[in-house]
């Protein structure tokens, strides 16, 4: 997920420049944080901490809840698939998934959409080999190629793909912009762009909370500042990178709203389970609470698609 707890967010070089409206200096992102993120939620998972998503499978994003659903496992498995329904995926199709966590929506879309061939992008070692040993498991090495590397120098050939996607991933590339230019450069004609993102509000309300103010600068070292724009600037963005048919759909009430609902009955869940009596874990979960709530009332969620010119 992109943010407090999991998830939000070229190059470990130079910092990423001036910042949006109210925040100061130049932006502390780097790859190293995101990469370290991702690193230390693998050890969180692995230690008898308490699951504070309630995901088990691999999946990292937010879920999208579908009304009755409470489970956040299932969740992650519907958002792949309206990511997937945006991106138009189709038997046949070449799909390149940038930031694709342990690649679990991978799995889902070879199984539910038969495209010929998916090839994953990630900047977290541990997550690619991981998603490998799966990839073998589950026999899908043939069609299944997962991959070390950035967003922002796709190592692939013009109009190699039929679709880009990025789920819940494009936050943290360096620039979002960057990406979107590769992503058109690497489709061919008529090829669609489909990403799932949080992003801040159109109209943020006043300076927020203390946590919702400490999130802020965690958010600032694994998503740039040039990214944390809002819906409406999102879809410009896409219309400069050359994109047509551009459609941003807010789902904020399915993914990030829904999402605390669960959280709240999660963690309370947690609170009552005799492993977390002492006092750091029920320290974590209630702070988590208090970051998952404070995000969901200062962020938006979209999916986005958007199609190359031509044929
Ligand atoms: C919130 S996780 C989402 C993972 C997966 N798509 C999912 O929904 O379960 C974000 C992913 O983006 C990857 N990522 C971050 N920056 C990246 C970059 N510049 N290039 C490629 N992958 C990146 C992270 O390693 C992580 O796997």
């Amino acid at each position: 997920m992109t943010g407090g707890t999991i998830s939000e967010g070229r190059g470990d070089g130079p910092r990423t420049g001036p910042g949006p409206a109210g925040t100061r200096g130049s932006s502390p992102f780097t790859e190293k944080w995101v990469r370290s993120m991702y690193r230390l939620l693998e050890r969180l998972s692995s230690g008898g901490a308490p699951n504070l998503l309630g995901i088990e499978n691999g999946y990292l994003n937010y879920g999208y809840w579908e009304p009755g659903c409470t489970d956040h496992d299932a969740a992650c498995v519907a958002l792949a698939e309206r990511l997937g329904e945006a991106a138009g995926i189709t038997a046949g199709d070449r799909v390149l998934d940038v930031g694709f966590g342990f690649g679990e929506q991978d799995f889902h879309w070879l199984r539910t959409r038969e495209p010929k061939e998916i090839v994953g992008l990630n900047i977290t070692p541990g997550q690619v080999d991981a998603a490998r040993r799966r990839t073998r498991e589950l026999d899908l090495d043939d069609r299944l190629d997962l991959r070390v590397g950035s967003a922002t120098s796709l190592p692939f050939e013009d109009g190699s793909f039929d679709r880009v996607v990025a789920l819940e991933s494009s936050a943290h590339f360096n620039t979002r912009q960057v990406f979107f230019r590769e992503a058109f450069r690497v489709l061919r004609p008529g090829g669609v762009l489909a990403t799932t993102d949080p992003l801040p509000r159109e109209a943020p309300g006043g300076k927020g909370g203390l946590v919702l103010r400490l999130d802020e600068v965690r958010r600032r070292r694994i998503i740039p500042d040039a990214n944390w724009y809002p819906r409406s600037v999102y879809a410009a963005r896409l219309a400069e990178a050359g994109f047509v048919d551009v459609d941003v759909r807010d789902v904020t009430d399915r993914t990030i709203a829904a999402n605390a609902v669960f959280a709240r009955a999660h963690c309370a869940r947690l609170l009552r389970d005799p492993r977390y009596r002492s006092f750091q874990p029920r320290n974590t979960i209630r702070y988590h609470l208090r970051q998952v709530e404070a995000r969901a009332a200062a962020r938006d969620y979209v999916i986005t698609s958007a199609r190359k010119p031509g044929r």
